[in-house]
C-alpha cells in the first residue's frame, strides 16, 4: 500500500494496528488511531499526548470532511502523524499538506494511475519546506546533516534498527555517538551510539521506543525515504584510543547499549590491538537478543572482516527473564566467574585486560564496581587507562 509524503512514495512495510477512536482506548502510549470522518475531534481531545498517529478516511475525492477534521486536530495541538486514506487524488495533496496531513495512503490501483511525479507537481518536492522560510534555514544549518531513511526493521514491540544513507563529509570513530532529530517544529535531538562500521556508506542506529520519549515515541514511525537530521560532531568515550595498550578486550552491554561495540568489532584495526575481543549482550528475553545475534552472525561472515573476527571474537549473549536461559545478570556472571570458565578464559587482569561498558546507569555502576576492585581505573581521551563505559542511549 505506497503511502505519499512531501519526499515521494513510500512503500509501507510495517503493519499497524489502526484502533477505531470510538472504541475503549487502552491507557499505554504511543498509539494509532483510525478517525471516522463523521466524528467529533473533541472526543480524542484528552487522548491526543498518548496517540502518535491519526488516520482519517476519505469514502470517495468529493468529500471534503476529512481536510477540516486534520485542521481541527492541528488547531487542537495534535503533533502526530496525520494520514488521510482512501479517495484523495494527487489534484488535492498539496490541499492535505496545508490542513495538516502528513502523508496519503492510496490503492495501487490510483498509485498506477497517478504516479509519484504527479504527486510532486502538486505539493511534493519539499512544499512545505518551500512554504517555510524557518525550515530552510533550519534545513541549512551548517552543523547538521539532513539524512534520508533507507531501511527500518523492528526487532519486538520495544525495538528497531534503521539505516540512513551517510553524507561524504560524515565522519566517526567506531564507538561513538551523535545527536540525532526528526524534522519538526519543536526539535528535540539524543544521543545515539552508532551501530555501523565506521568504513560503510550508511548509517546504522538501533533504538528503543519509549512510549513517551521526546524523540523515539515519534522515530519509531519513521519509514524509508523519511529525512532525519544528524548533528555532524561526534564524541564518546568507547573508543579504543581512551584505553591503553592491551592483551584481551572485554566489551559489556545490556539492551542497545550493544550498538557502539557492533561498530567497534567491524574494525579491522581492533583485531590488530587485541590478540582476544570478550563480547557480551544481556537482555531480559531472548526476542530482545535477537538484533545482536544477527548482527555478530554477519560479522563473522563479513567478507573484510570475518576471518579476524572468527579468530579472536567471543560473544556471550543471555536472557536474565528466560527461564531457560539461566545465567543471570552479568554482574553475577562475572563475579563467580562464570563467564570465563564457560569461555574457556583466564579471570581479568588490569595489566592486560581492557574493559569498556555501556548499559543502564546501574550496570554500569555495578559492573565498574567489581573491575574496581579487581584494580581496574577508568581512562578517557585525554588519560587512557584500562577501564571505559558510556551510558546506553535511554529517552
Ligand atoms: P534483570 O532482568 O535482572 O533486571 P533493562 O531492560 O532494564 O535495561 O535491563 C537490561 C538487562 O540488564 C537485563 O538483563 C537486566 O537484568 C540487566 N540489569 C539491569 N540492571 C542491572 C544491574 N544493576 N547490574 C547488572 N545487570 C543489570
Amino acid at each position: 500500500m505506497p503511502v505519499v509524503t512531501v519526499n515521494g512514495f513510500r512503500n509501507d512495510t510495517v503493519v499497524i494496528n489502526f484502533l477505531p477512536a470510538d472504541s475503549e482506548l487502552p491507557s499505554s502510549e504511543g498509539l494509532a488511531v483510525d478517525l471516522p470522518n463523521d466524528a467529533d475531534v473533541q472526543m480524542l481531545s484528552d487522548q491526543l499526548e498518548r496517540i502518535d498517529m491519526i488516520r482519517i478516511p476519505f469514502p470517495s475525492s468529493a468529500d471534503g470532511r476529512g481536510f477540516s477534521l486534520a485542521r481541527q486536530l492541528r488547531s487542537l495541538g495534535f503533533r502526530g502523524r496525520l494520514r488521510a486514506h482512501g479517495h484523495v487524488i494527487s489534484d488535492q495533496f498539496r490541499y492535505a499538506l496545508d490542513s495538516g496531513f502528513d502523508e496519503v495512503e492510496i490503492s495501487d490501483e490510483l498509485s498506477e494511475r497517478q504516479p509519484e511525479s504527479q504527486w510532486r507537481d502538486h505539493g511534493g518536492h519539499d512544499y512545505r519546506a518551500k512554504l517555510s522560510g524557518k525550515r530552510d534555514a533550519e534545513v541549512e544549518d551548517p552543523n547538521i546533516f539532513s539524512v534520508s531513511v533507507t531501511e527500518v526493521k523492528h526487532y519486538t514491540d520495544d525495538l528497531f534498527a534503521f539505516k540512513t544513507n551517510r553524507p561524504d563529509a560524515f565522519r566517526f570513530n567506531a564507538g561513538e555517538f551523535v545527536m540525532i532529530g526528526l524534522e519538526r517544529e519543536n526539535r528535540v535531538f539524543r544521543a545515539y551510539s552508532i551501530a555501523s562500521a565506521s568504513w560503510t556508506d550508511e548509517l546504522e542506529f538501533y533504538s528503543i521506543k519509549v512510549p513517551e520519549g521526546a524523540l523515539t515515541s515519534q522515530l519509531k514511525w519513521i519509514r524509508p525515504g523519511d529525512k532525519i537530521l544528524i548533528k555532524k560532531k561526534t564524541t564518546g568515550s568507547l573508543v579504543s584510543d581512551a584505553l591503553l595498550p592491551g592483551s584481551r578486550l572485554f566489551l559489556h552491554s545490556t539492551g542497545t547499549g550493544i550498538a557502539p561495540f557492533l561498530s567497534l568489532i567491524m574494525e579491522p584495526s581492533l583485531y590488530e590491538q587485541f590478540d582476544q575481543i570478550i563480547l557480551t549482550h544481556t537482555c531480559r528475553t531472548s526476542d530482545e537478543l535477537r538484533y545482536s545475534k544477527e548482527k555478530v552472525d554477519a560479522v563473522m561472515n563479513d567478507e573484510y572482516v570475518g576471518e579476524l573476527a572468527s579468530e579472536k571474537l567471543h560473544f556471550q549473549s543471555n536472557a536474565t527473564r528466560d527461564p531457560e536461559a539461566g545465567l543471570g545478570r552479568i554482574t553475577r556472571q562475572i563475579e563467580s566467574g562464570e563467564l570465563f570458565s564457560r569461555l574457556n578464559i583466564n579471570s581479568p587482569d588490569p595489566e592486560t585486560d581492557r574493559v569498556m561498558v555501556c548499559g543502564s546507569k546501574g550496570v554500569n555502576l555495578d559492573v565498574y564496581a567489581i573491575y574496581e576492585k579487581l584494580g581496574f581505573v577508568q581512562g578517557s581521551l585525554s588519560r587512557p587507562a584500562n577501564f571505559v563505559w558510556e551510558r546506553a542511549f535511554v529517552d
